[in-house]
C-alpha cells in the first residue's frame, strides 16, 4: 500500500521511519555538541574576551632609522626564526581542529583547538607585520648585498628546510597518535613558548616588543591550560607503550624547540657546518637591537626551567623523562630511538 499522507501533512512510511544509514567513521558527521569538560567550555569563552589585535599594536613607534642595518637585519632574523614556529601554528592547530571534528572529541576541545588555531594566526601576524617593518621582502624574497645579509638569507633558506620537513612528518603524525601523545607534545611547546615570551617581555627595551610579547606570552599560557586540562583528562588510562612513545616525544620537542629556546642540538636539524656561528651572530645583532633576546646562559637557565616543570607533570602520570644532557638533565636515554620524520610540537 502507498504512504498515505496524514491529517497533519507528515508522510510516515507503514512499517515506520527508514533509519539513516550508519555514517562512516571518521567523519565530522553526526553533528552533535557535548560537553564533559566544563572548564574547557570556560577557558574557550574567556578565550573570546582576551583577544587582541596585532595590527592595534604601536606600530607607528617602531621606526628602522632608529637601528643600524645590522640590528635590523638581526631582529628579522629572529622573527624568521620565530616564524618557522609560530607561524606553523595555524596550519598545525587547524588540522587538529579537523581531526578532533572526525573523531568526535567533546564541543569543547573542538572548540579550544580552534581558539588556538586564531591566536596562532596572530602570532603569525606579529612575525609577518615586524618583518614587513624591519626588513622589507623579508624573510625570503629580498637580494642581500654583504656578507652579513647572505648569511642570514642563506640560514633563514635551511631553516625553512628543516619547517618543511617538519610540516611533513606532523601531517603524517596527527592521524597516527592517539591525542595524549599529541597533547603532550603541544603542551611542551606551549611551556616552550609561554616561557620564551615571558623572559622576552621582560627583556626587550622597545615598548613594541614588550608589549607584544607579553600579550602572546598570556596566550602561551592559556594554550598551556588548555592542554594540561585535555592531559588531565587522557592520562589516567595511558598504556605503557603510549608511555614509553611519550617519553621520546619528549626528547625530540627538546630536540625541535630548542632552535627558538636556546641552539639547536643533533638529532633533527638539517643544516650546513656554518649555521650555528652566523646564527650567533644574528642572534646578537637582534639582542643588542633591545629585542628581548635572552644570553646563551640566560636561554639554557629559562629552557631548563621550562623543561623541569614538564617533567614534573609527565611524571605525576609514570612517564618516564628522558635524558637531556645538553641541560645536565638526566632521565632515560632515548637518543638513538628519535625519528626524525615523527617530530609534533607546537609552539
Ligand atoms: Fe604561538
Ligand atoms: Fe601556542
Amino acid at each position: 500500500m502507498p504512504d498515505q499522507p496524514q491529517a497533519s501533512g507528515l508522510t510516515i512510511p507503514e512499517g515506520g521511519f527508514w533509519p539513516a544509514p550508519e555514517i562512516p567513521q571518521p567523519n565530522i558527521y553526526p553533528m552533535e555538541w557535548r560537553v564533559e569538560t566544563e572548564k574547557l567550555a570556560a577557558i574557550y569563552q574567556k578565550s573570546k574576551e582576551l583577544t587582541w589585535n596585532p595590527a592595534h599594536l604601536p606600530w607607528d613607534s617602531l621606526r628602522p632609522d632608529e637601528f643600524t642595518p645590522a640590528q635590523r637585519l638581526g631582529m628579522m632574523y629572529w622573527f624568521s626564526v620565530l616564524a618557522n614556529f609560530d607561524a606553523s601554528g595555524p596550519a598545525v592547530f587547524a588540522r587538529a581542529t579537523i581531526r578532533a571534528f572526525e573523531t568526535h572529541e567533546e564541543d569543547p576541545v573542538r572548540k579550544c583547538f580552534f581558539s588556538i588555531t586564531r591566536d596562532e594566526m596572530n602570532h603569525e601576524e606579529c612575525c609577518q607585520r615586524a618583518i614587513a617593518a624591519l626588513w622589507p621582502g623579508g624573510p625570503l624574497s629580498w637580494t642581500p648585498d654583504t656578507d652579513l645579509e647572505r648569511a642570514a638569507h642563506n640560514n633563514i633558506g635551511w631553516l625553512y628546510h628543516n619547517g618543511g620537513r617538519y610540516w611533513a612528518g606532523y601531517s603524517r603524525a596527527v592521524g597516527k597518535y592517539s591525542l595524549p601523545v599529541l597533547f603532550t607534545s603541544f603542551m611542551m611547546g606551549e611551556m616552550a613558548a609561554s616561557t620564551l615570551f615571558r623572559g622576552m617581555a621582560s627583556g626587550a627595551r622597545h615598548p613594541i616588543f614588550s608589549e607584544m610579547f607579553k600579550k602572546i606570552g598570556r596566550d602561551e599560557s592559556r594554550h598551556l591550560q588548555i592542554c594540561m586540562t585535555i592531559l588531565d583528562n587522557e592520562w589516567p588510562g595511558l598504556t605503557d607503550e603510549v608511555r614509553s612513545t611519550i617519553t621520546r616525544q619528549l626528547r625530540a620537542g627538546f630536540i625541535f624547540l630548542s632552535m627558538i629556546l636556546w641552539e639547536p642540538p643533533d638529532g633533527f636539524w638539517d643544516l650546513p657546518p656554518y649555521f650555528l656561528a652566523n646564527h650567533r651572530v644574528l642572534m646578537d645583532q637582534a639582542r643588542d637591537a633591545g629585542l628581548g633576546v635572552l644570553s646563551y646562559t640566560e636561554q639554557a637557565d629559562n629552557w631548563r626551567q621550562a623543561i623541569a616543570k614538564i617533567r614534573v607533570i609527565v611524571q605525576r602520570w609514570g612517564i618516564e623523562f628522558p635524558a637531556i644532557p645538553e641541560l645536565d638533565i638526566d632521565g632515560v636515554d632515548v637518543s638513538d630511538d628519535i625519528d626524525p620524520e615523527n617530530i609534533i610540537p607546537v609552539f
